[in-house]
């Protein structure tokens, strides 16, 4: 099977943080986001994957092809960005093969395997409360999406498209693609995956909404603490760490140096950071930084930044009060 995955975002909301890498290649739980994509769609028996990159692209060219040599790899190159539709039409093939499609920055909560062994093809949904943000799928009562429309101002239904997709034949659905371009179908000025679904739904394609536990998409630097969070206590959980107190789950980089300091829970500490006598919560903390006398929680804190707090010394007599700021 083979899986295409859009992975050219800039990540502008998550900026200092995507200054120096692009947003899939920021490391979370130990490992690069589009490394946790990999390994979760290799889990569902891929084994060729196309990924559409863009800024800063040759950082995940290097890094998928040194870790994942074993796939059969391509990285098309988007040049100029016409919408979702028009970047996974570079990834598709002329050749009778299931197509996993998802996006690189996005972690989601679902059983792959599970999603990928369904009878038709398949789109992955969530009920969500303000659904013109997103595609929305509206279904019979078997869950047979009849009707699928990218971000509508009047939502018919609660099911946003999570941003994953199964398709059986790969062939169906470019060619919807090379539609939408030749007849210059564009909705919001960009040609639509969620329009292409659409034009196979016309043409009588089954496809199933599945809905599943939930996404995180990795673009605020809340909702990349989400998905660490999620990361960590669904797929590693290691303490390796002396002299210190240790609220898993969390991932402590073989190399990382970690001193009178209390970790946990939800914490990434990469490779090389220097941690000591310091209080860590929900925090992402890159290779090489130092961190010093601080408590922090729900941070994010860059490879080799330098991050030190205060020691202070206070003589407090008998029912004295103290409040320091
Ligand atoms: C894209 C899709 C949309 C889907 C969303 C999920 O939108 O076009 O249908 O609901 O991803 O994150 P974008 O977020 O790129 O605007």
């Amino acid at each position: 099977m083979r899986a295409v995955i859009p992975a050219a975002g800039i990540g502008k909301r998550l900026r200092p943080h995507t200054l120096n890498v692009p947003k899939v290649m920021i490391n979370i739980a130990g490992k690069r986001l589009i490394g946790h994509v990999l390994d979760a769609v290799e889990s569902a028996g891929v084994d060729s994957v196309s990924i559409i990159i863009g800024y800063k692209g040759d950082q995940v060219t290097e890094y998928v092809n040194k870790y994942y040599p074993h796939l059969r790899l391509d990285f098309p190159y988007q040049t100029e960005r016409k919408g979702l539709g028009h970047a996974v039409l570079e990834g598709l093939e002329d050749k009778e093969e299931s197509v996993l499609i998802l996006l690189g920055d996005t972690v989601f909560d679902v059983d792959f395997k599970q999603f990928v062994s369904n009878k038709n093809d398949a789109i992955a949904v969530v009920k969500v409360d303000d659904p013109r943000r997103f595609g929305v799928a509206e279904v019979d009562e078997t869950n047979r999406i009849n009707k699928l429309v990218e971000k509508p101002e009047d939502p018919k239904s609660d099911l946003a498209l999570a941003g994953l997709y199964f398709i059986k034949d790969q062939r169906v659905l470019k060619a919807a693609l090379e539609k939408l371009i030749t007849d210059d179908i564009k909705t919001r000025g960009e040609y639509q995956l969620t329009d292409a679904l659409q034009l196979m739904i016309e043409n009588g394609q089954h496809i199933q909404a599945v809905e599943i536990n939930g996404w995180y998409d990795c673009g605020t630097k809340e909702s990349l603490l989400d998905s660490h969070r999620f990361l960590l206590t669904h797929h590693l959980s290691t303490e390796q760490s002396q002299g210190c107190i240790i609220h898993p789950p969390v991932f402590i980089h073989a190399e990382a140096k970690v001193d009178n300091s209390i970790i946990g829970p939800n914490v990434t500490i990469d490779r090389g950071a220097e941690i000591s006598n310091t209080i860590l919560t929900e925090t992402i903390v890159g290779k090489g930084a130092v961190i010093k006398d601080m408590i922090l929680s729900n941070s994010l804190i860059g490879d080799h930044a330098a991050v030190a707090g205060q020691k202070r010394v206070v003589n407090v007599g008998d029912y004295s009060e103290l409040k320091l700021n």
